[in-house]
């Protein structure tokens, strides 16, 4: 199968290099000549374990290639995917869907012959049947159909996730265009992936749907876990004893300083918007947006509180700015609510995290970066953990008390022992764990 894939950031990017590895003829195509070029030379915009390999060994094969010419690469496809951005529309939550639309219209000039024209990125309910109406009007003799087929892959596994996805949904609506959906992901027979074919609308609202029943189950161990700190419970057997019944299932139960991320926020958002829109509230949904944003304004108090009130004049080591392990990606990082608090309450910062320094110091003005986690410590009236970096499970507990200048840890994303921590000397709190009885 040959395929143009519009818009080369991660979804487009991951998925138009996995679908290089299947063996398809894929060509992106970005409006950004200076990331086609750095990606012609084998140089990443993101960081995502394993996609530098990926990229560039099929590149080498032929099998995978950079662009800026839209027209060429979507008149010689069979498939041509949108993979565009969907950020948060101004004001009102909505998904701004223009460079989609954008995208549907430079598509619709340039198909030759029959094309099937896929929305990959997380697109609102309506929006393929927009895409057909826009291509349909401006040629309205062009042989085409949509289809709709979400992506799940999480940044950090992204690979994983795409090559070995527990399911994979097509929205499809002609005979003509289930046949080449399928035979684009023919290769994930061998290992017998489930393949749910739908109407458009009903992939549409499935995408979304899986982001917010995960950021709703986020979001009530979160407050389980507020509910553990008060009543002296350990969260995390909660979880594990919750977890182990088949009907509820162990992924996703970890508590944390809320989620964030460019999913999450943006897809609760834009459904409870297009729900109500609709005349079909999602309640819930909304209430896990509010007590999400809610608890990441909390965590710096939290850290205020620990310290006995203020911070004022005090030296805070951070561990982790990305909005979670395994990524460069800073957008809604619950960081980006918890260190400018701490800020204002009259602590100094100096922060370190394995790959979103670059990013971080652009959105955080006024932190000291440090160049090891050691160093970030040195000094430190109190240590915070924000992101789960694997490496930092692995710092050495009595070399960060030797740096400190106060053995003082909050983590809010329980990497560490408490009791070990304690037994060290550091004064210690997790998030939704037991203080020592005393
Ligand atoms: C999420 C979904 O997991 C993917 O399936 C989906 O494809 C993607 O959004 C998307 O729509 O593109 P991602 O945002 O990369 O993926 O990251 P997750 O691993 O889901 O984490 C999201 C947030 O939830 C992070 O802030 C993370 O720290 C937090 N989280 C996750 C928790 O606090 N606890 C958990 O148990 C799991």
């Amino acid at each position: 199968m040959r395929i143009a894939m519009i818009g080369s950031g991660y979804v487009g990017l991951v998925s138009g290099a996995c679908f290089a590895q299947f063996g398809h003829d894929v060509m992106c195509v970005d409006k950004d000549a200076d990331k086609i070029a750095r990606l012609r030379k084998g140089e990443m915009p993101i960081y995502e374990p394993g996609l530098d390999k990926l990229v560039t060994d099929n590149m080498r094969a032929g099998r995978l290639d950079f662009s800026t010419n839209l027209a060429d690469a979507v008149g010689n496809a069979d498939a041509v995917f949108i993979a565009v951005g969907t950020p948060t529309r101004r004001g009102d939550g909505h998904a701004d869907l223009s460079y989609v639309y954008a995208a549907a219209a430079e598509i619709a000039e340039a198909i030759r012959g029959y094309t099937v024209v896929v929305t990959k990125s997380t697109v609102p309910v309506g929006t393929g049947r927009e895409v057909a109406r826009i291509i349909r009007e401006a040629r309205p003799a062009t042989d085409f159909d949509v289809a709709s087929n979400p992506e799940f892959l999480r940044e950090g596994a992204a690979i994983e996730d795409f090559m070995k996805p527990d399911r994979v949904v097509i929205g499809v609506e002609s005979q003509r265009a289930r046949d080449v959906m399928a035979a684009i992901y023919r290769p994930l027979n061998l290992i017998q992936t489930p393949m749910v074919f739908t109407n458009i609308e009903t992939a549409e609202v499935t995408k979304y749907a899986g982001n917010a029943f995960l950021a709703t189950k986020i979001t009530f161990i979160n407050e389980i876990a507020d509910l553990c700190e008060k009543v002296g419970a350990d969260v995390h057997d909660v979880a594990r004893g919750i977890g182990l019944d088949g009907r509820i299932g162990r992924k996703f139960l970890h508590p944390g300083p809320g989620f964030g991320g460019s999913c999450f926020p943006k897809d609760t958002l834009a459904l409870a918007y297009t729900a109500r829109e609709a005349d079909a509230p999602q309640t819930i949904v909304e209430q896990v947006i509010e007590v999400n944003n809610a608890r990441k304004k909390r965590m710096a108090k939290k850290v205020i509180d620990f310290c006995g009130g203020s911070v004022a004049g005090l030296r805070i080591c951070v561990l982790g700015v990305t909005f979670k392990a395994n990524t460069d990606d800073m957008r809604d990082a619950p960081s980006l609510d918890i260190v400018p608090a701490l800020m204002a309450a009259g602590a100094e910062i100096v922060a370190f995290d394995p790959e979103g320094m670059k990013e971080a110091a652009r959105m955080l003005p006024g932190v000291t970066f440090a160049r090891t986690a050691y160093e970030a410590a040195s000094d430190a009236d109190v240590l915070v953990v924000i992101t789960e970096w694997h490496e930092f499970r692995g710092l050495d507990p009595r070399r960060l008390k030797e740096a400190m200048r106060q053995p003082r840890i909050v983590d809010l994303r329980n990497i560490f022992n408490p009791d070990e921590m304690r037994g060290l000397g550091f004064a210690y709190e997790g998030i939704g764990r037991p203080q020592p009885r005393t």
